[in-house]
């Protein structure tokens, strides 16, 4: 059987306006990813990675062309809209990692599956935690944590929201090696066991080669690599 189609863009273009007038960050990406695969988005840096994970995530809304994802149509919604969409299917571990300050880690971890109503969001927080290495900071504000234990817990939130899409930018670029095999490890996991489909952007050839695809971004084209 064919597999479903995850997320799906056609002629995808950004531009931004800049105080040196309007750029074109991209220009006419057409992508399909499907189901359960996982896909690196490499590229030097400034080359747009970042810009189009956040709009295939519906965070932003492209400038022009289509973003589908799972049959919705991403580009006509309102912010709305594109917010309940993204709370059905989408996680996002961000390059800053975005933690709410003012709240614990496990809170932070919590907050995802609580919106949902889980009564075992708590529960399920501290065994997340647990598998990024960090039940021994359960309760430290994030200003407590060092870069690479804010990314860990990041990682954790992405997890307790169980997402159809996991987008993932630089998950391991604030890791050392031992922290980072444990981040792609639970990744790789997650793909297996939930079908979660994995859109990652990283600068390690090694993590970007495990994929299913490459994608290179480059003068604001898309091209299928191989690594
Ligand atoms: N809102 C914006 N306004 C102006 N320029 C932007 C904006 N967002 C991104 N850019 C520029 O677009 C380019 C691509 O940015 P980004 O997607 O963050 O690249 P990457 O993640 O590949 O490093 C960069 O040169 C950046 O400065
Ligand atoms: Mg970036």
């Amino acid at each position: 059987m064919d597999k479903i189609t995850a997320l799906q863009t056609h002629n995808l273009t950004h531009t931004v306006t800049s105080k040196t007038g309007d750029l074109t960050i991209l220009k006419g990406i057409d992508i399909e990813i499907k189901e359960g695969e996982s896909v690196a988005i490499v590229g030097a840096s400034g080359s747009g990675k970042s810009t189009l994970l956040g709009l295939l995530a519906g965070l932003d809304r492209n400038t022009s062309g289509e973003i589908t994802l799972y049959n919705h149509s991403l580009t006509s919604l309102s912010e709305e809209k594109r917010a309940l969409l993204r709370g059905q299917y989408v996680g996002f571990i961000f390059q800053s990692f975005h933690l709410l300050p003012s709240l614990e880690a496990i809170e932070n971890v919590m907050l995802p599956s609580e919106l949902k109503g889980d009564k075992q969001a708590r529960q399920k927080a501290e065994h997340l935690l647990e598998q990024v290495g960090l039940s021994h900071r359960l309760t430290h504000y994030p200003r407590q944590l060092s870069g690479g234990e804010q990314q860990r817990v990041a990682i954790a939130r992405a997890f307790a929201s169980e997402p159809k899409i996991l987008f993932a930018d630089e998950p391991t670029g604030n890791l050392d090696e031992e922290n980072g095999k444990t981040v792609i490890q639970l990744l790789f996991d997650l793909n297996r066991s939930q079908g979660t489909t994995l859109i990652m952007v990283t600068h390690d050839n090694a993590l970007a080669s495990m994929c299913d695809r490459q994608l290179i971004m480059s003068a604001g084209q898309l091209k299928e690599g191989n690594l």
